[in-house]
This record gives C-alpha cells, sequence and structure tokens, in this order.
C-alpha cells in the first residue's frame, strides 16, 4: 500500500472553501461532493485534514468558547459545535467513499492532549497504521482538552496540517481555500521564498476569526517551511484545480519554498 519512499502528502481542506464562512452553516455542498475526486490523484499516499468554516468560528465567537468555558449553557455550546463540525467530516467522508477512497475519520480530542494550545501528548500509531493500511485519515480541526488551560482549546486544521506533516515526515502540506492563493498586493503570488514570508507577514492585512484567518494560517506555513517541508496554496472552489495540480499539471497557485 503506502511505500516509505513514496511522496507524503497532507491535504487541509479548508472550512473557506467548503462553507461561506460569513454565513453561519452554510456548507458548499458542491465542494464537498467534489472532495473526493479532487483528491484522488494524490491517494494513496494523502491524510486530510479540515477546517470549520461557518460550521465552527461563528458559533465559538458567539459564546467566547474559545476564551472561557464556564457554565452548563457553554458545554452545550461546545457539544453543538463538535456536533455541527461532524457534519462536514461526514460529508467528506461521504464523498471519499463515493469516488472509492477508503478512509476513516479520527477526532483530536481522541488523540491529542494540549498544554498552554501545545500539542503535548499524543497517540499518533492508529493513524500511521491505517494511512499505511491504505485507508486515508481524515482529521477535523477539534477542542482537545488542554490540561494546564483545564478546559478544551482549539486545534485549528492548519495546527493539525502542521503537526501531522511534521510527524508523519510529510514532503507536502495543501491548504486549500476559497481564493488562488495568497494575495499580496493586489495579485496572487506565485512562489514565496522562505527569506520572503516573515516580511510579507509583518505587511499583511487581515481579519480575523477563531483561529486567527490568513495571518494564523501564515504562522503555521512558516512553522511547516522551518521543518523543510513546502507548502501549497490551492483554490478548491475552482472545479478541477487540486486534482489536476496533483495529477503534476501546472495549475494557479502560491508555492512556498522552504
Ligand atoms: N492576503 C490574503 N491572501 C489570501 N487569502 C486571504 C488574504 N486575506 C484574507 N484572505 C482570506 O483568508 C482565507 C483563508 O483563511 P481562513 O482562515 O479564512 O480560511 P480557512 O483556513 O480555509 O478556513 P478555516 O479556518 O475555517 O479552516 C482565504 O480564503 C481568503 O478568503
Ligand atoms: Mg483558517
Amino acid at each position: 500500500m503506502t511505500g516509505v519512499n513514496e511522496m507524503l502528502r497532507v491535504i487541509k481542506i479548508g472550512g473557506s472553501a467548503i462553507t461561506v464562512k460569513k454565513e453561519p452553516l452554510k456548507a458548499r455542498e458542491n465542494v464537498i461532493k467534489r472532495v473526493g475526486e479532487e483528491v484522488k490523484p494524490g491517494y494513496p499516499n494523502i491524510v486530510l485534514t479540515h477546517g470549520t468554516g461557518s460550521f465552527g468560528h461563528p458559533l465559538v465567537l458567539k459564546q467566547n468558547l474559545h476564551v472561557e468555558i464556564k457554565g452548563l449553557e457553554k458545554l452545550v455550546g461546545i457539544s453543538n459545535v463538535k456536533y455541527w463540525v461532524s457534519e462536514l467530516t461526514q460529508g467528506i467522508l461521504r464523498s471519499l467513499i463515493d469516488s472509492g477512497i477508503p478512509a476513516f475519520p479520527f477526532y483530536p480530542s481522541s488523540f491529542i492532549i494540549l498544554e498552554n494550545d501545545e500539542i503535548r501528548d499524543y497517540f499518533i500509531e492508529p493513524i500511521e497504521r491505517f494511512l499505511r493500511f491504505g485507508v486515508v485519515p481524515v482529521i477535523p480541526a477539534d477542542g482537545p482538552f488542554d490540561r494546564v488551560k483545564q478546559m478544551p482549546r482549539i486545534a485549528s486544521g492548519d495546527y493539525l496540517a502542521y503537526f501531522l506533516a511534521e510527524k508523519l515526515g510529510a514532503d507536502e502540506v495543501i491548504f486549500t481555500m476559497d481564493v488562488d492563493g495568497l494575495i499580496y498586493q493586489g495579485e496572487t503570488l506565485e512562489k514565496v521564498e522562505r527569506s520572503e514570508l516573515l516580511d510579507i507577514m509583518s505587511k499583511i492585512r487581515y481579519e480575523g476569526d477563531a483561529t486567527g484567518g490568513i495571518r494564523g494560517k501564515l504562522e503555521w506555513v512558516s512553522r511547516i517551511l522551518d521543518a523543510g517541508i513546502r507548502v501549497t496554496f490551492i483554490n478548491l472552489v475552482e472545479q478541477g484545480r487540486l486534482r489536476k495540480y496533483l495529477k503534476g499539471e501546472k495549475v494557479v497557485c502560491t508555492r512556498f519554498i522552504p
């Protein structure tokens, strides 16, 4: 099945691609249905993680769940977020299975413990074993328990992409989203060297969400590059673009070079 010498990719399915971020609980069903066909050329050497878009951020922000969780109402609130995010996970799994790709979900709150928002303890062997057995692991953004803060805290899909890539020794991390790549001074950048990234980050204008939006993402990109792993931003709302990229064709995207 998965050969140790073959190229491994971690693909993050962006919340911006599978939902309409500004409208709570609005999914882009057409994009979710295409996930399987889009990632198929990368099978079996792919691990998927996904963000929550408007199934997570607005619900979290409304009750301030990323800051404080006290009382029954908020406990119901975090359970409700988990419920809705699982709907996205289910949609992605359905799409993969319909495309003939074996896939299992792994929930970070079940295999990760945080300390001050950093992944401290984890049990990744099941993911490795299933991956090598030919089953694509699908790992949603989640709220693992933080043993220092004594509450669940967010582990974003971007963080999980970094974590998985680093632990599994991936060759590339692909962040999919609803734009063509990293937009800087009005244009989509084709190529960004690691040495240029910090400067771009300091100048970029951004709007925050529960995990820092594009700025938060670039911080994870920087850490992935530091680990020597290349990064690509690709628009998943554009039909066939990721599929073509995985087949080795040239497409519009932003490539970050370590
Ligand atoms: N300079 C920029 N370049 C690229 N995208 C930008 C820029 N500024 C803002 N964005 C927006 O940021 C989005 C990516 O970050 P965001 O966190 O909103 O999406 P995501 O990570 O796909 O969603 P989620 O966090 O729910 O998984 C892009 O889809 C785009 O709409
Ligand atoms: Mg994000």
